[in-house]
């Protein structure tokens, strides 16, 4: 009887861990896969995302000229809030070149393409929408 009542027990306090306490554990760690996503990809060669502590990394002079080439320049957005029009048209498809979107009164496709696999593109999606 004792062991039935042992075995009930620790069955109790087992799922109490799995659907409670993981949850919520999960829940409150940031996503440090997705921002080792955006840091190994260096997004913030261009982009600060100060909501995560993330700062723009110093220019350097290749990335001047690549500006100066462009013509026009545009200051890449703090990532901290995301603007709809971006969320909208799919962020996927905008890290990824497949859709242009319009920003500043102008139609935009994206600097750059995300290259790495699409597990990756999602866990940085996440991570840019605070997931
Ligand atoms: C060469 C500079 C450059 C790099 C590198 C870059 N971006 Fe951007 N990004 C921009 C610019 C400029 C914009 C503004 C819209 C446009 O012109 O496409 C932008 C826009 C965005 C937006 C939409 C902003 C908003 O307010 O919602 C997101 C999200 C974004 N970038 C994420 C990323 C991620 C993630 C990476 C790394 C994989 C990255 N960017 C790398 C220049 C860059």
């Amino acid at each position: 009887m004792k062991q039935i009542v042992t075995k009930v027990f620790s069955y109790l306090v087992f799922f109490f861990v799995v659907l409670v306490l993981l949850p919520i554990s999960v829940g409150r760690t940031d996503n440090a896969a997705g921002k080792k996503i955006f840091l190994d990809s260096k997004c913030n060669k261009c982009h600060s995302f100060k909501s995560q502590g993330i700062q723009q990394l110093p220019k350097s002079a290749d990335a001047e000229a690549e500006d100066a080439d462009e013509g026009e320049k545009i200051d890449p957005p703090d990532l901290s809030t995301l603007d709809d029009a971006f969320v909208k048209a799919g962020l996927d498809k905008f890290l990824k070149k497949q859709v242009a979107v319009e920003y500043k009164g102008k139609s935009r496709k994206h600097k750059k393409s995300f290259t790495g696999s699409d597990a990756d593109l999602k866990t940085l999606i996440d991570f840019l929408q605070g997931k």
